[in-house]
């Protein structure tokens, strides 16, 4: 499974990036709000800092001939950069036209198996299932990440399902068991992701040990 930092923090990519475990960042307009600079700079700065890794970025029109013109104006700026669409009747009109033109694209929003269809069926290279959101109104956001993975399979689309809106590591666990291809998330989950008690106690005995005896490497 693919690892996304969700963020438009520099600062946070280019610390997630040199450990070497990401496979691309995902953006969208909050998170771009939320950066204090400006979406191009902001966007090509996280291209440079994942080289080759797979940059989401949103489109924030909601009408189909101003989405086209955003989406082509985005895809421009550097050949990392997946064009993220909403999930609504224009953004699957233009998914398909994207893939047409062979710009790869990320449907966003996505909260259902028939959603997924639809941005499946339009070619999407990505298909962004929330799950933390359903799970805030006391639903199982896994539910359709886990119908979405299976209708890829079973119709044999080539979309990668992305679990996105993941809140803790159980997210994480939830979409491996599922099979999903990418999951997204804060820094301070992936942060999360490298800790266990015992991993730090066995770490302070071994060191412990090692002191004690005036042991040096070389
Ligand atoms: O970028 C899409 C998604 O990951 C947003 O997550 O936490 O705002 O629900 P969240």
């Amino acid at each position: 499974m693919k690892l996304f930092l969700d963020t438009g923090d520099l600062a946070e990519v280019r610390e997630a990036a040199a450990w070497g475990v990401i496979d691309g960042v995902t953006t969208n307009p909050t998170l771009i709000a939320k950066s204090g600079r400006g979406f191009k700079e902001t966007v090509l700065a996280i291209c440079e800092a994942v080289p080759g890794g797979a940059i989401s970025a949103e489109v924030v029109a909601t009408e189909y001939d101003a989405m086209l013109k955003e989406a082509l104006e985005i895809a421009s700026w550097h050949p990392q950069i997946v064009v993220k669409v909403p999930l609504i009747e224009p953004g699957v009109r233009l998914v398909n036209t994207l893939t047409e033109r062979g710009i790869r694209t990320n449907v966003t929003l996505v909260f259902t198996v028939t959603q997924a269809l639809l941005a499946a069926k339009a070619g999407a290279t990505y298909i962004s299932n929330f799950v933390g959101r359903v799970d805030d109104v006391s639903g199982d956001g896994m539910e359709a990440v886990r119908e979405t993975v299976a209708m890829v399979e079973e119709y044999g689309f080539e979309s990668e399902v992305l679990v996105a809106s993941v809140r803790h590591p159980k997210h994480v666990v939830d979409a491996l068991a599922a099979g999903a291809h990418v999951s997204t998330m804060p820094l301070s989950v992936l942060r999360q992701l490298f800790k266990h008690p015992l991993t730090d106690s066995g770490l302070k005995r071994f060191l412990d040990d090692w002191n004690a005896a005036g042991l040096t490497i070389g």
